[in-house]
């Protein structure tokens, strides 16, 4: 595994549109593993391919209970709505609040090519939202309610 280099928003192939996976070869298993190595390592709680610079619908999420490598995914269902604070790897140094459903259903694929399901709610539900965006070229800032400033701690003493 990899640590790759994680694009900021002035990039713009985090404009584009990331295009389906077919066969799911040893490049696309390397480039899930290089991604979840790169968000544990930039200690995000998702990464979509095209932040790291590759424009295939794959998306990894760890919202503390381990990575999950997604390929494909689509929401077939949603409900409800929830304000909540999102920041983006893309994005360092900001972070604001964004509208996202209560509860998301999407479909995927596995990295052994089976169909999968998840259903998720709160911040499981924003990171599959917050990722699947980044797949069709849109960033939370472009959805983003309000900005959040974001406090120095004065006890970390960096100035
Ligand atoms: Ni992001």
């Amino acid at each position: 595994m990899a640590l790759r280099k994680v694009r900021l928003s002035d990039d713009p192939i985090l404009r584009k549109k990331s295009k389906e996976i077919g066969e799911i070869t040893d490049r696309i298993n390397t480039l899930l593993d290089d991604m979840v190595e790169t968000m544990k390592h930039e200690e995000g709680v998702g990464l979509a391919a095209p932040q790291v610079g590759v424009l295939r619908r794959a998306v990894v999420i760890d919202i503390g209970e381990g990575p999950v490598k997604i390929i494909n995914p689509v929401i077939v269902d949603q409900e409800g709505e929830e304000i909540d604070v999102e920041g983006c790897l893309s994005v360092p140094g900001r972070s604001g609040t964004v509208k996202r459903p209560e509860r998301v259903k999407i479909n995927y694929k596995d990295i052994e090519g089976q169909e999968q399901v998840i259903e998720g709610t709160g911040l499981l539900a924003r990171a599959i939202c917050h990722e699947i965006d980044h797949l069709d070229g849109i960033l939370y800032i472009d959805k983003m309610i309000e900005e959040i400033e974001i406090v120095e701690d004065e006890e970390d003493g960096e100035e």
